[in-house]
């Protein structure tokens, strides 16, 4: 089985030393809870540590945000971007555009990502987030099959693949529609019930992943696992 290595400090050996390759993989949390960042360090290490191409595809409101991550952790990501190993994509839907629905656009979108994918070569994909697809869409129904349809074909791209979901933050929730659970071969949990920030593997396909609950911080280096360490699952609120 070859897998990627997230590189992120302690994760890799939660699950067999990484993510199989090729899959589709939800980091799903609460507000705050690290994802952004989980994501962001997934895409910055593999260029970094493994030189593997990584594409970073951005539906949050606030671009600065990433701008921040980078400054606070000294990541260095101006480089690597030059060097095509690293790529940041906006993915801007117009919800009040009258003439293209939703769905148009973000079939152009998907051709955008693949486009994209293709130059720099990316191993690596990231969607943060997939809750965000949501903002134009009329009603439930269309909402879960084009959010099905998205992440569907991204699996075509032969990218390993992260999938951000804003849950409630509740320790049972690990999507914001459900869809996105059910396409995915891998939910990594976060969670932050103050002051612990924790990290549960709640599935990873072809692999005997750890089955506790781990706690984390978020430091100057960005995220740091501790798999030696768990947290009880009663005190995830
Ligand atoms: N340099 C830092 N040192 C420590 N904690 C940080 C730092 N930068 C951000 N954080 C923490 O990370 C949180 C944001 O994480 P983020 O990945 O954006 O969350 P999410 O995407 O799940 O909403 C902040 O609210 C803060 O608690
Ligand atoms: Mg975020």
């Amino acid at each position: 089985m070859d897998r990627i290595r997230s590189g992120i400090p302690g994760f890799d050996e939660l699950i067999e030393g990484g993510i199989p390759v090729g899959s589709s993989v939800l980091v799903s949390g609460g507000s705050g809870t690290g994802k952004t960042i989980f994501c962001l360090q997934y895409i910055y290490e593999g260029a970094k540590q493994f030189m593997e191409p990584g594409l970073f595809v951005t539906l949050e409101g606030n671009i600065k945000n990433i701008g921040w991550n980078m400054q606070s952790f000294n990541w260095d990501i101006g480089k690597l971007q030059e060097k095509n190993l690293i790529k940041i994509y906006k993915l801007n839907l117009d919800i009040l555009r009258r003439h293209t629905t939703a769905e148009e656009q973000i079939e152009k979108e998907l051709e955008v990502i693949a486009s994209m994918v293709k130059q720099i070569k990316a191993k690596r994909l990231v969607v943060d987030s997939t809750t965000a697809l949501s903002v134009g869409t009329e009603s439930r129904g269309t909402m879960r099959s084009t959010l099905y349809h998205f992440t569907n074909a991204l699996k075509e791209l032969d990218c390993t693949t992260l999938l951000s979901s804003e849950t409630r933050g509740r320790r049972n929730d690990f999507s914001a529609f459900g869809v996105e659970e059910f396409v995915a071969d891998g939910v990594i949990a976060l969670y932050f019930s103050p002051p612990n920030r924790s990290v549960f593997v709640r599935k990873m396909r072809a692999t005997n992943h750890s089955k506790n609950v781990h706690p984390f911080e978020i430091t100057s280096k960005g995220i740091q696992i501790n798999p030696r360490d768990k947290i009880m699952w009663e005190a995830i609120r």
